[in-house]
């Protein structure tokens, strides 16, 4: 992604240390944190410092990269338990989102190597292949996703399932992206998306980076918008794919999907292989993360100000995702095409 004209990823390994677009600052400021141990690395993913699937995992895997290379001992055997120790810290960090775990099987088979300098070697190796097939996952999603999106149509978003959410691209702004490159007119919706405000914070960000037309709604202007025809499709990312086809993704989503049904308006999903879960029979066994209720009674200015907006005392409840039934979807773009919301297309994603 281009930011004041240079192109950045969202996480990147720079020799020993792990960079990352520090996304609790955006939109005011754009700063790059470091890390050089993988407990900070999963501290920054609990924290959101990094945040949407496909980042998280990179970042998770890089993670696990750091604890290899910060293995000062000679015993391979010793250097196994320390990356199991290291995979369980980032596995704990975040629970929905599969792309996590994905990266860290991904990763952790770097243990399979003979001596400690090899696995090191392995883990890095590993850490930058998994994010580097992650880009072009999501730069393939863009274009099949361009296609859907026909000019002079107006697409409503959910969250942000950008570049940032990424380690490049983007999942559901992946085909807005390419849609726009391609001179097609187009609008996009970006639903504000309470408590975190992803949508107005970091994908409004975004679309202002790329001078793409937008405007952000409140997320409870999505419903008129529809009703009043000025929507034509619905594009969102995920955080796990069950493999009934059901969804779940930030949390307003399904609310989202079951409007679009009523107004008969197409609802996508964008997500890359690294997303299906194809051990969670359906949306029911996907583990929904409940986060702090601070963030439903305060919102975040600049300056990571903290100010309440709830009723002094009144408590909140969080849960950070929500489930949308297959049934509410039109199709998931892929990197390897459009797909329909079931077990027969998922089940042939793995196959190839
Ligand atoms: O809590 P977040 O900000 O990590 O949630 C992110 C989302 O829900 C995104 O829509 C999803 O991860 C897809 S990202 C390409």
């Amino acid at each position: 992604m281009k930011v004041r004209g240079r192109n950045y990823r969202t996480v990147w390994l720079d020799r020993k240390t792990l960079k990352m677009i520090d996304q609790t600052c955006l939109p005011h400021s754009f700063r790059v944190a470091s890390f050089k141990k993988y407990f900070d690395v999963a501290d920054a993913i609990r924290t959101m410092v990094v945040r949407g699937a496909p980042a998280i995992g990179a970042a998770a895997g890089f993670g696990l990269a750091l604890a290899a290379l910060s293995y000062r001992g000679r015993d391979a055997e010793e250097l196994r338990d320390e990356l199991a120790s290291a995979r369980a810290v980032l596995a704990g960090s975040r629970p929905t989102a599969y792309d996590l775990f994905d990266a860290l099987d991904y990763v952790f088979s770097a243990k399979d190597e003979c001596s400690v300098e090899k696995i090191k070697l392995r883990a890095a190796t590993l850490a930058q292949q998994y994010a580097d097939i992650s880009v072009e996952r999501c730069r393939r999603i863009g274009v099949h996703g361009a296609r859907l999106i026909k000019s002079r149509s107006s697409v409503l978003t959910h969250c942000n399932a950008g570049a940032l959410a990424a380690v490049d691209f983007g999942t559901a702004l992946a085909p807005i992206r390419f849609a726009h490159k391609a001179s097609k007119k187009l609008f996009v919706f970006v639903d504000e998306t309470r408590p975190r405000c992803q949508g107005s914070r970091l994908t409004a960000w975004e679309l202002a980076q790329e001078k793409i037309p937008h405007a952000v709604i409140a997320d409870n202007a999505a419903g008129h918008y529809m009703r009043t025809g000025r929507v034509s499709l619905c594009i969102v990312g995920a955080d796990r794919i069950a493999l009934s086809g059901d969804v779940a993704n930030k949390i307003g989503t399904y609310e989202k999907a079951v409007l679009a049904k009523e107004n008969r308006i197409p609802f996508y999903v964008a997500a890359p292989v690294s997303t299906f879960d194809m051990n969670a029979i359906s949306g029911d066994s996907i583990p929904i993360e409940e986060r702090s209720p601070d963030e439903v009674t305060h919102i975040q200015g600049k300056n990571m100000n903290s100010v309440r907006v709830a009723s002094p005392g009144s408590p909140a409840l969080n849960p950070a995702f929500d489930v949308t039934p297959a049934r509410y979807i039109t199709g998931i773009i892929t990197e390897k095409g459009v797909i329909r919301p079931n077990k027969a297309a998922i089940r042939g994603l793995a196959r190839g």
